[in-house]
C-alpha cells in the first residue's frame, strides 16, 4: 500500500514516470514557441491599449520580455499584460523625473525594447537620451522608434538601471556600478531598481529568459540571474565616496527605488 502511494504520489509530482513525459512536453511547447516566434511579425498589434497613452509610442518588439512575460503568467490576457506594462514604464520616467527635471545627458541602462524608454522620450524630450544593453537589437529598436543613442562612456548627469542589478551577479554588479559611477558627473545620480532586501544574498536561475526560450537575442543564462541582496551585501558594492537613499515610489510595484550620488565632501 506504502508503495503504491508512493508512486502515486512521485507521478503526480512529477520525479517518477511522469518525470520524463514532463521533459518532453516541455521541449515539445518550448520548440512550437520557437517556430511560431520566427513567424511574428517584428511588431506586436496589440488588440487592447490601456488609455491615457497619447503622445506615447505604442511600438511593442515581439522579444519584448517585459510585456510577453506577463502576458505568459496571466495566461493570455493582452489587458493585464499591457496594463501593467505601461503602468510600470510610465511611473519609473516620472520617478526619474522629479530626482533630475533638468537631467540633459541621461542613461537608460539594460534598456531592454523600451518599457521606459518611452516614458522617457516624453519626459525628457530635448535632452541627450542614451542607451545601453547587451542585447544589440534592443537598443538599434529604441534607436529608430524614439531617437536614443547608443551609449559608449559618455559623461552622464542621470542613469536608470531598472530591474537590472535585480538581474546580475554581485561580481558582475559591482563592476558595472563602478563603471557607471566613473561616467557620472560630479551631481548626478544613478536610479537602480532592487528586489526588497532579504537576510542573506540568494542568487537563482529563474529569470524571464529563461521562461521565454524562444525570443531571439538570448543572453548567456550563467550570467544573468535573479538575485535579491541583502543590505550588507549591496553596501559593500558600492564605489567609494557614494551613498544610496530610497524612494517613496516602487517599481512595477515589488521593486525598491534606490537612488545613488556622490557625498558631499
Ligand atoms: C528585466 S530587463 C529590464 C529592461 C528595462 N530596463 C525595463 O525596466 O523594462 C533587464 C535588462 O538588462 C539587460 N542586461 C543584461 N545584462 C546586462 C548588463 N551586464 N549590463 C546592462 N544590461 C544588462 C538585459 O538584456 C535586459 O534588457
Amino acid at each position: 500500500m506504502l508503495k503504491r502511494l508512493q508512486k502515486w504520489f512521485q507521478d503526480k509530482s512529477g520525479i517518477g514516470e511522469n518525470r520524463d513525459a514532463l521533459a518532453l512536453l516541455r521541449l515539445r511547447v518550448d520548440a512550437l514557441a520557437a517556430l511560431q516566434q520566427q513567424h511574428l511579425p517584428e511588431l506586436l498589434t496589440l488588440p487592447w491599449l490601456p488609455p491615457g497613452l497619447d503622445g506615447v509610442s505604442t511600438a511593442i518588439h515581439r522579444a519584448d520580455a517585459m510585456l510577453r512575460l506577463p502576458l505568459s503568467a496571466s495566461g493570455g490576457s493582452w489587458a493585464r499584460a499591457a496594463t501593467e506594462y505601461f503602468a510600470a514604464g510610465r511611473e519609473l520616467a516620472q520617478t526619474l523625473k522629479s530626482v533630475a527635471p533638468e537631467a540633459q545627458d541621461l542613461l537608460d541602462f539594460g534598456c531592454g525594447y523600451g518599457r521606459v524608454g518611452r516614458f522617457l522620450a516624453l519626459e525628457y524630450h530635448d535632452a541627450q537620451r542614451w542607451a545601453y544593453d547587451p542585447k544589440a537589437g534592443a537598443v538599434a529598436f529604441q534607436q529608430e522608434h524614439w531617437g536614443v543613442q547608443p551609449w559608449s562612456g559618455q559623461s552622464l548627469d542621470l542613469i536608470l538601471a531598472g530591474s537590472v542589478f535585480t538581474h546580475l551577479r554581485p561580481e558582475s554588479a559591482q563592476a558595472e556600478l563602478l563603471r557607471l559611477t566613473e561616467a557620472l558627473k560630479p551631481q548626478g545620480a544613478l536610479v537602480a531598481t532592487l528586489h526588497d532586501f532579504t537576510g542573506q544574498t540568494t542568487v537563482s536561475k529563474y529569470t524571464e529568459e529563461s521562461a521565454l526560450p524562444e525570443l531571439e537575442g538570448p543572453i548567456d543564462p550563467r550570467d544573468y540571474v535573479t538575485v535579491y541582496f541583502s543590505q550588507k551585501d549591496w553596501a559593500a558594492l558600492t564605489p567609494a565616496g557614494y551613498s544610496w537613499s530610497t524612494r517613496p515610489e516602487r517599481y512595477g510595484g515589488t521593486q525598491q527605488i534606490l537612488v545613488l550620488r556622490r557625498v558631499e565632501a
